[in-house]
């Protein structure tokens, strides 16, 4: 009796060890352990054994029932890890992998919150307006009588309800008074749009950062003072600015400013300010329906430049067109 368990038994293990799939191995279980397979046969056969024996064979038979399904366990296992082994043999996990080239800001972003960050440690707070404007905060508001040539259908886009797509970011001027009483010292980066021939140096959709700041005793040396400042912060001390005298109509008196970047280098126009005119103050109040921005009491400045043109001074690209035209090898110098 007991050598025909251990045969059993040595034979469930061989041909175990043999099994060449989870199909064969899934057989021998049945064919040992399954509810009539062989192994198991024998605990029907146990009921009949002589009383003295039961203890010997039982335990033999406990024994070779756990060897089996260690066995199979076994060759499961083998079989996974073989699997797995051929899965990866065309694999060489030492070749380095494919590298994941991080993003980077745009140019024009990068250049833009430089620039604010200067400001605001002149104590400059970030402002906003709509892109689509109404005539009467890019032209009215700002003192620009209804012919200027600014608001000719040639040189700015309409909407078919009158509105514009505004072309200049000084009607954001106009919408920070209209929302708090003086003191306000804000700056306002974003897009300005123009009817302009796309060439080297111009684009339709183009960006500017204007700057207001109107107080009691507002002068031009705080206008001055304060650009010459950020101009050098951002271009090093040895640039210079040059304050040329000019025509806006909300600014007077109103100035150009030139730039020379470097003592050899040319002068390039950069910035349109001035000292807000009181005919926006006045209009401002209209708008209120207050007398919050009195002329007689408050002076301010007024600045705006073109974000688009700096960064070409700084950087030296030879055509603003690089800013819009999405080619990687251009945009990844900017870091
Ligand atoms: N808005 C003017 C322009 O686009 C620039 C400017 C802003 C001039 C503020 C004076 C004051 O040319």
């Amino acid at each position: 009796m007991e050598e025909e368990l251990q045969r059993i038994g040595a034979e469930a293990l061989t041909e175990i060890a043999r099994a060449g799939s989870e199909a064969e191995v899934e057989a021998s279980r049945v064919k040992y352990l399954g509810r009539a397979g062989s192994v198991s046969a024998w605990s029907e056969r146990m009921k009949s054994l002589a009383k003295e024996e039961k203890p010997r064979i039982g335990k033999l038979l406990n024994e070779t029932r756990a060897a089996v399904a260690e066995a199979l366990e076994r060759r499961r296992a083998a079989l996974d890890s073989e699997k797995d082994a051929r899965a990866f043999a065309s694999l060489d996990i030492s070749l380095p992998g494919t590298p994941v080239r991080p993003g980077g800001l745009h140019p024009i972003t990068l250049l833009q919150d430089r620039a604010a960050a200067v400001f605001r440690r002149m104590g400059f707070a970030l402002a906003e307006g709509p892109d689509v404007e109404t005539e009467w905060h890019c032209f009215d508001a700002l003192n620009t009588p209804p012919d200027h040539p600014a608001r000719n259908e040639r040189d700015t886009f309409y909407l078919p309800d009158g509105r514009l797509l505004r072309t200049h970011t000084s009607t954001v001027q106009i919408r920070a008074m209209e929302q708090a009483p003086p003191p306000v010292r804000i700056i306002a980066p974003g897009a300005a749009y123009r009817r302009d021939e796309i060439d080297a140096t111009h684009l339709a959709q183009f960006t500017q950062m204007e700057g207001l700041y109107v107080d009691r005793g507002v002068s031009v040396a705080d206008l001055k003072g304060t650009l010459e400042f950020f101009f050098r912060e951002l271009l090093g001390a040895g640039a210079k600015c040059r304050f040329r005298p000019h025509f806006f109509p909300f600014t007077e008196p109103s100035f150009e400013i030139d730039i020379r970047a470097r003592a050899s280098g040319k002068w390039l126009e950069l910035a349109g300010c001035g000292m807000v005119d009181p005919a926006v103050f006045e209009a401002v109040n209209g708008k209120r329906g207050d007398a919050a921005y009195d002329p007689e009491e408050y002076t301010g400045f007024a600045f705006g430049f073109g974000l688009d043109r700096l960064a070409m001074i700084l950087s030296d690209v030879p055509d603003i067109r690089g800013f819009i035209e999405n080619d990687v090898r251009f945009l990844s110098q900017f870091r």
